[in-house]
């Protein structure tokens, strides 16, 4: 036994499991209980319950049991493009090239052929369909677009428990995967109404918005994509340039004390997004007006335009 609690790599385990083996008798049934724990254990750990259709993922990562007690952020989420992450501006559904025939490097020749992998958007748009749902998933979503059936598109959310809980740690290998069950926040709440809640040590830092809002192309698909990548023009311009306040502080500001999760802005709200466009947007024109003497008697006209556009944001605009 000793000897068995020494083992690390698989090639130890089964040399020494065909060792025992030989020799028969109790000391097997207990290395195949070890190896069975031993073979386990990652299993459980990686949700070995992958979701098969777009009803069952969107059970996996339902949250609306947060809404009773946080009706403000909820009501606050449902506006927000996080809450419709598939749907597109206007309800656009922008994903549909996708789904059809011929019209990207990615679409499959029959909707009943498309896997996760044939929509490489999921990564940022639906990060939960990558870890936790079977290729069904993605066959089902290809025939919704193509059937233009927005009702069952519009289940697919980032919710509350993709950002809270999928999304709450980065240096996975370090801290250990998220917990299922466990809310990830800005502090530790062990007696927490909803379910236990963890300190997560990146939910008030620009990187936890940065997973999805892209560092510029993404090269690990084999047809490389870059939709999002204003994280990029954050850490190398902002930062860079002396800036110094984070994603949610400037979008997130507290609204009755608690952060907005609007995140605006809201894109289908035209008149809000452009208020907000034009207090971000500065155009300062400097202008000189003069005649020119070409010759005696001959005046031109001539004028000097100086233009210079900045802005407040903490990254370029537009982004994509
Ligand atoms: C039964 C009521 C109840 C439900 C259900 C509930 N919460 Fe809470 N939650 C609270 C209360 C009360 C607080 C404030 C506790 C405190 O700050 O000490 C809170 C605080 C929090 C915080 C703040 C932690 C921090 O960083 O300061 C987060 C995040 C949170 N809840 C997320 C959720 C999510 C996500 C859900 C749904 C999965 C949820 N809650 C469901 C009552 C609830
Ligand atoms: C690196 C993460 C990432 C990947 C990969 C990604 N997106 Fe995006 N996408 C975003 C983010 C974040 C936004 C919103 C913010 C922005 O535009 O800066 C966005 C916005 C969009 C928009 C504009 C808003 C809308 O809803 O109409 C479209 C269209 C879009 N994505 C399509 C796609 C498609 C199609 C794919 C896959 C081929 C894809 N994206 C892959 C992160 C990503
Ligand atoms: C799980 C991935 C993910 C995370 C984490 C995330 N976002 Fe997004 N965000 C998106 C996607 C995808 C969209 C675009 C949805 C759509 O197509 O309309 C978006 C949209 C937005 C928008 C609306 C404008 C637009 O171009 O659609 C803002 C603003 C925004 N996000 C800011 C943030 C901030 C700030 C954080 C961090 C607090 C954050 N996001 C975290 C994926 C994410
Ligand atoms: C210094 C404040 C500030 C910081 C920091 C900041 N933003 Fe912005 N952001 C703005 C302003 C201002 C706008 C443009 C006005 C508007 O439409 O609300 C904007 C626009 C956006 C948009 C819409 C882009 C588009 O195409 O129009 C997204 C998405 C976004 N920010 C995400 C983020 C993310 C993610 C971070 C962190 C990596 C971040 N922002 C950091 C102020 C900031
Ligand atoms: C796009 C990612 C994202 C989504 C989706 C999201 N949150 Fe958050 N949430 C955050 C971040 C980031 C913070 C920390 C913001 C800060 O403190 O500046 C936060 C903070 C909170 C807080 C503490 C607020 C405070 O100021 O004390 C509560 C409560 C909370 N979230 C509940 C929810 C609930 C409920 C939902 C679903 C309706 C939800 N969140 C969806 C990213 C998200």
């Amino acid at each position: 036994m000793k000897r068995l609690m020494s083992f690390r790599g698989e090639q130890g385990l089964f040399a020494a499991f065909h060792d025992i083996k030989e020799k028969g008798g109790a000391m097997r049934t207990i290395l195949l209980l070890l190896i069975t724990a031993f073979v386990m254990m990652p299993l459980s750990n990686a949700q070995a319950q992958k979701a098969k259709t777009i009803d069952e993922l969107a059970k996996q990562f339902d949250s609306s049991q947060c809404k009773s007690c946080h009706a403000e952020i909820y009501a606050q989420w449902e506006m927000s493009h996080h809450a419709r992450p598939l749907m597109g501006v206007k309800g656009g559904l922008m994903l549909t090239p996708l789904a059809m025939k011929g019209t990207s490097p990615f679409s499959p020749d029959d909707p009943k052929k498309a896997t996760i992998k044939t929509f490489p958007c999921f990564k940022c748009h639906l990060p939960q369909a990558v870890s936790s749902a079977e290729d069904s998933v993605a066959v089902e979503l290809a025939e919704a677009l193509l059937a233009k059936d927005s009702a069952k598109i519009a289940k697919l959310q980032i919710t509350c428990i993709v950002c809270h809980n999928e999304k709450a740690i980065v240096h996975k290998l370090t801290e250990g995967f998220p917990e299922k069950g466990v809310i990830y926040g800005s502090k530790n709440i062990d007696n927490h109404p909803g379910g236990k809640i963890k300190k997560s040590v990146i939910m008030k830092e620009a990187p936890f918005c940065g997973q999805c809002h892209g560092l510029g192309p993404n090269f690990e698909f084999d047809n490389p994509v870059q939709c999002a990548n204003l994280y990029g023009s954050y850490e190398h311009a902002y930062i860079p340039a002396g800036g110094t306040q984070t994603c949610q502080q400037c979008h997130m500001q507290k609204v009755n004390g608690k952060a907005d999760h609007l995140i605006s802005p809201n894109f289908n709200d035209e008149q809000k997004t452009s208020e907000q466009l034009s207090k971000a947007i500065n155009l300062d024109v400097q202008t000189l007006g003069y005649e020119w003497l070409r010759k005696a008697k001959d005046y031109r006209p001539l004028i000097v335009v100086n233009t210079k556009i900045s802005h407040t944001a903490g990254h370029r605009i537009p982004d994509g």
